[in-house]
């Protein structure tokens, strides 16, 4: 069997050695090419793209950061998508949500490849000694090709049936793994703040059978060699308990507890611990802690948590609108009626449509702001800038009314993109997720006119 392995990161790479030296015939990509040195001298065929990478392959083995990392390396350009053939199977380790791997899973079998989700719990040590838990979206009968694989990467192959299964299983693992490292980040601040030294709180936790191994081992390694040494990026700690409460939330279920995780872990990366290990939450807990929204509080730089979050969907809503605009002809980006438009611009739109109205309402004070073209409302330099400076208060009560994730199809080349949009939660809730523009300046203006000066 021939297998494709793209993505060698901390994990990719370990699990691709695995294989290797399992006597699989692998042939690695990564987007940094560096990364795939060590493989190539441990016997791995090396590719230039995912393309090249897996045109003789039986089967594609993604082990990548996020969901955009995966569409861009299946659907992107030199993606996999040039090899698809009937007999394809692409077996998705990455960790990611459960809508993504359904649709993921519905567009590869359009296609006639079969594809399924099976990320893994368990770190760098499990991923060397293939030792892992895989969670995968399929029955065994549909994943019977990929079977040796799996179970040369796994100690234990759970098969959860249908696409998506193997996501959620995997988000519910890491709902659990977020908070208790948060709490375990909450025990050590509160013994060293009653006076108890770092050794003696390690002597009761050691004895405790409440906690882990991987918590003791975790604590042990901070306290004793004040070792941060990295197994799961804390930045991918995030991503996950970010994707985890979307989704529950998208089905009207809430995760209050998932929530504070990932303001405490988005916290911790605005701090600048992303590429630390996840532990680092525990780094300077009260540091992290003081970044929170809901007081106003403001970190050392003078910045705020909520002024970080804020900018961070703008960013992202900026590169959305990059991605429409190179994607479509100049005619469909400038000004036209709405019927006829693209649905991808219509949600654009939409965006952007909230985003100048609470620019225009916050600056000055207007509320009547209606549709624009999407040309005329980008200029996300000044908004960015505008919110730089803007009251702390405001910031926080954006921060509070959480931003939403949405997700949309560019119909061209059925492209997915992830955007994270300026829907607020607003008390007529269908309203702004209709994207009612005519109404949506009305409805911002009445929440802000109530803000506190
Ligand atoms: N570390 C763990 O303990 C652990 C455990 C279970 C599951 N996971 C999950 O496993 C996945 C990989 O994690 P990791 O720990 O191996 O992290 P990592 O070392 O940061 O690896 C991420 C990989 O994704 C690639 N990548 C990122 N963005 C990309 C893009 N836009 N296009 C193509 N490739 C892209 C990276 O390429 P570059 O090298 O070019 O950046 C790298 O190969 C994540 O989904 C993570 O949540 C991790």
């Amino acid at each position: 069997v021939n297998i494709a392995f793209l993505g060698t990161g901390l994990m990719g790479s370990r699990m691709a050695r695995r294989l290797l030296n399992a006597g699989f015939s692998v042939t690695v990509w990564n987007r940094s090419p560096v990364k795939t040195a060590a493989l190539r001298d441990a016997g791995a065929k090396v590719a230039a793209d995912p393309a090249s990478a897996s045109c003789s392959a039986d089967i594609v083995v993604l082990m990548l950061a996020d969901p955009p990392a995966v569409r861009e390396t299946v659907f992107g350009p030199a993606s996999v998508q040039s090899a698809f053939r009937q007999g394809l199977t692409i077996v998705d380790m990455s960790t990611v949500d459960p809508p993504f791997s359904v649709e993921m899973n519905r567009k590869c079998r359009d296609a006639g490849v079969h594809y399924f989700d099976a990320p893994v719990l368990g770190s760098l040590k499990p991923a060397e000694e293939g030792t892992l838990q895989v969670f995968a979206g399929t029955s065994e009968e549909e994943a019977r090709v990929a079977l040796p694989l799996l179970n040369t990467l796994g100690r234990a192959v759970y098969f959860l049936g249908r696409p998506g299964a193997g996501a959620a299983m995997k988000m519910a693992m890491n709902l659990y793994l977020g908070a208790s490292m948060a709490a375990l980040a909450e025990v050590l601040a509160f013994a060293r703040n009653s006076g108890h030294s770092d050794g003696a709180l390690l002597k009761v936790v050691r004895d405790a059978p409440i906690f882990d191994d991987s918590k003791k081992a975790k604590l042990s390694k901070i306290i004793e060699s004040n070792d941060w040494a990295l197994s799961f990026p804390l930045k991918w700690m995030f991503k996950d308990l970010e994707l985890a409460v979307a989704t529950a939330e998208s089905a009207d279920l809430q995760l209050p507890l998932a929530r504070t995780s990932r303001a405490l872990y988005g916290a911790a990366l605005a701090e600048g611990y992303g590429d630390l290990d996840y532990s680092a939450i525990m780094k300077d807990y009260c540091r992290v802690c003081s970044r929170l929204p809901g007081d106003g509080a403001r970190g050392p730089g003078g910045s705020s948590f909520a002024e970080d979050i804020i900018l961070g969907v703008l960013e992202r809503s900026r590169a959305l609108t990059h991605l429409v605009l190179d994607q479509f002809p100049r005619q469909h980006t400038e000004r036209r009626p709405r019927d006829g438009m693209p649905s991808c611009l219509q949600l654009t739109m939409r965006i952007a449509v909230i985003e100048k109205t609470l620019l225009s309402g916050l600056r000055d004070g207007n509320w009547s702001t209606e549709s624009l073209s999407i040309p005329e409302i980008y200029h996300f330099e000044t908004v960015v800038e505008f919110l730089r400076e803007t009251r702390a208060e405001t910031l926080a009560w954006f921060a509070q009314n959480r931003f939403r994730l949405a997700r949309t199809v560019l119909p061209p080349s059925g492209r997915e993109v992830t955007v994270a949009h300026l829907l607020l939660d607003l008390t007529d809730r269908e309203a702004s997720l209709r994207g009612q523009m005519m109404t949506c300046g009305a409805l911002f203006g009445a929440r802000f006119r109530n803000l506190p000066s």
